[in-house]
């Protein structure tokens, strides 16, 4: 199996890839932590994975990647549960209630309070477990980022529809790729390594005309399934990648080059 018993944490577990993220963790033998603002929905797949097992595989850990106190407490039951820590997956994906607006629409306070939570969470849960694995000696933080972090939008693929892409969300994923080069670089020479994986859009029931567009700027299947992208996850998990640090790597259909 090719995780062998690494504990791995997951933040924003609750959500559409951070499922199949979890559920692809337990089924490779690790050991996983989901971590959710979502209680409710955290304790229910939680239980959903320990009973696929024979033993306790997954821990439930209420987290706010926002809030570092909660961050320093989860540390703290994670490793009195499971003796060490050895990656964190920062997923969460944190927006309020005015998020996803057209460009023109954006209020200046949502701006920045899309950009705080989202970039800001992921900064501060990289420092803080960054804190605790200097301390381990080792570690592996995985940060999910997007295509739109790499290309600029391509926007007529929204035509007829409401969709768009957020600025706040091209902003936030094409910082996430360079703050995870500032942090390998920051902690080499602590057997601590960071990369970002970049996903294309996940099928979601979005609108057959957005879908239609969207695959146009593919090469085969246009947008993925959760399940197509977790290999790179768990890749970037195993040993296989241990000496891949600082990197960025693309699942997308090709979109990116296409
Ligand atoms: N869905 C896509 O098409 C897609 C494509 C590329 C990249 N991504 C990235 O993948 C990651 C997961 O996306 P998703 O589509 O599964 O999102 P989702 O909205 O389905 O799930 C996000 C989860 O984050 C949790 N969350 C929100 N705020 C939080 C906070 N402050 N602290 C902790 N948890 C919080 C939510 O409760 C939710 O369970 C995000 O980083 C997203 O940008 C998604």
């Amino acid at each position: 199996m090719v995780l062998n018993s690494k504990v791995v944490l997951v933040t924003g577990a609750c959500g559409l890839l951070g499922e199949a993220f979890v559920k692809a963790i337990a089924g490779q033998q690790g050991k996983v932590v989901i971590t959710d603002i979502d209680v409710l929905k955290g304790k229910q797949l939680c239980q959903e994975i320990n009973q696929s097992y024979p033993e306790e595989v997954a821990l439930f850990q209420q987290l706010d990647i926002t809030d570092r106190n909660m961050l320093r407490h989860c540390i703290h039951e994670v490793v009195a549960k499971f003796g060490k820590i050895d990656a964190l997956v920062n997923n969460a994906y944190p927006r309020n209630q005015h998020y996803g607006r057209d460009f023109f629409d954006v209020e200046f306070v949502d701006f920045c309070e899309n950009i705080n939570a989202h970039l800001g969470g992921y900064f501060l849960a990289g420092q803080q477990f960054a804190q605790y694995f200097i301390k381990q000696g080792f570690g592996n933080i995985i940060n999910i980022a997007s295509i739109y972090g790499i290309i600029a939008p391509k926007f007529h693929i929204y035509a007829d529809t409401t969709m768009t892409t957020p600025v706040e969300y091209a902003l936030v994923k094409s910082a996430v790729v360079h703050l995870t080069k500032f942090m390998a670089s920051k902690l080499a020479g602590h057997n601590i390594r960071v990369n970002t994986l970049s996903l294309g859009g996940i099928l979601a029931r979005q609108p057959d005309r957005f879908l239609d567009s969207y695959r146009r700027c593919c090469f085969n299947k246009g947008m993925l399934e959760p399940e197509d992208v977790v290999g790179g996850l768990l890749f970037l998990l195993s040993d296989m990648s241990l000496f891949i640090n600082g990197q960025n790597i693309v699942i997308d259909d090709g979109f990116t080059v296409a």
